[in-house]
């Protein structure tokens, strides 16, 4: 990498940040498009973050990402924020515009889109789906599958009133009819009655989906079964699913969408995907 008097800055502020793998997955795509930029990582402590957000602008800085703890208290601290980064209450991606303001907006609906595209898993339209999970991670699928117009979706929750809340702001705020069931065996199965495609947005697949409470014979093709962890790629009920001969997808085509996403917002160009994807693979 070559560093000139007119090299363009973008990064990805979190805390810590040592962890991310972006700078690995921008830095080849800048690469590959022949850019004269750099994407660099910065470790923002969360009393800093106003600071932070102004010196980056202040330097000239194209945008940024962001990471945990961040995502949800940049909100207030832009200009404007995308109505999609609203309804999810978290951003990751920054952009400061030519005339001075900041943008925020969420690519993770339309990274989970654009991945299930490229996998050959239909999108959901006119469809019933559930989403296991009520954080961040499902309030950006909710986001994405009110965008593929899903007829209806079932927020499946360990913490019951998590998932009523959730789904009250989709029917309220995206438009999608969604109700709530809980996280137990006759929860899931109620969710998964004549339903298209289940999602995983619990943090529970890291551990290898230990703590899900799905009865194997529950997943039966057509269902799809979309689980948005990435590491391990396979997760325990990814492989029941495919055991059962339903079609699955892991979280790192998501994750690629998402970073390309935000390559797209700063640059204008087209993201070189498969070059992030194998740097992500690489960096793990
Ligand atoms: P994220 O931003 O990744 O969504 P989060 O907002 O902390 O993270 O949400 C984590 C989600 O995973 C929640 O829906 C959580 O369920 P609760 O609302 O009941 O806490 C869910 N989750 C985490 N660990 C889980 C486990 N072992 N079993 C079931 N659900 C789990």
């Amino acid at each position: 990498m070559r560093i000139t008097g007119k090299t363009q800055l973008v990064g990805v502020i979190g805390y810590p940040v040592s962890h991310t793998l972006s700078p690995a997955m921008h830095n080849a795509a800048i690469a590959e498009l022949g850019l004269d930029w750099v994407y660099a990582p910065f470790p923002v402590a969360p009393d800093r973050l106003p600071e932070a957000v102004r010196g980056l602008q202040a330097v000239g800085a194209r945008g940024f990402n962001a990471t945990i703890p961040h995502k949800e208290s940049l909100l207030p601290l832009l200009d404007e924020v995308s109505g999609e980064a609203a309804f999810i209450g978290a951003v990751n991606t920054v952009l400061f515009h030519e005339d001075g303001r900041s943008i925020g907006y969420n690519t993770d609906a339309e990274g989970f889109l654009r991945a299930m595209d490229e996998s050959g898993i239909a999108p959901p339209e006119g469809e019933k789906a559930a989403v296991m999970g009520a954080g961040g991670a499902a309030r950006a699928v909710a986001a994405a599958l009110a965008k593929a117009k899903a007829r209806e979706i079932v927020i499946v929750n360990r913490t019951f009133e998590k998932a009523e809340a959730l789904a009250a702001e989709a029917d309220a705020a995206i438009g999608v009819s969604a109700r709530a069931e809980p996280l137990t065996e006759a929860g899931i199965a109620s969710a998964l009655d004549g339903t298209a495609l289940l999602v995983n947005a619990t943090s529970a697949g890291m551990d290898g989906s230990a703590g899900l409470p799905i009865d194997a014979d529950a997943l039966r093709p057509p269902l799809a079964v979309y689980d948005i962890v990435y590491s391990p790629p396979q997760t325990g009920l990814l492989k029941t699913a495919a055991q059962n001969g339903c079609k699955t997808l892991n979280g790192l085509g998501m994750l690629t969408h998402q970073g390309a996403i935000a390559l797209e917002r700063w640059t204008g160009l087209k993201a070189p995907v498969e070059t992030m994807r194998q740097a992500l693979l690489a960096a793990q």
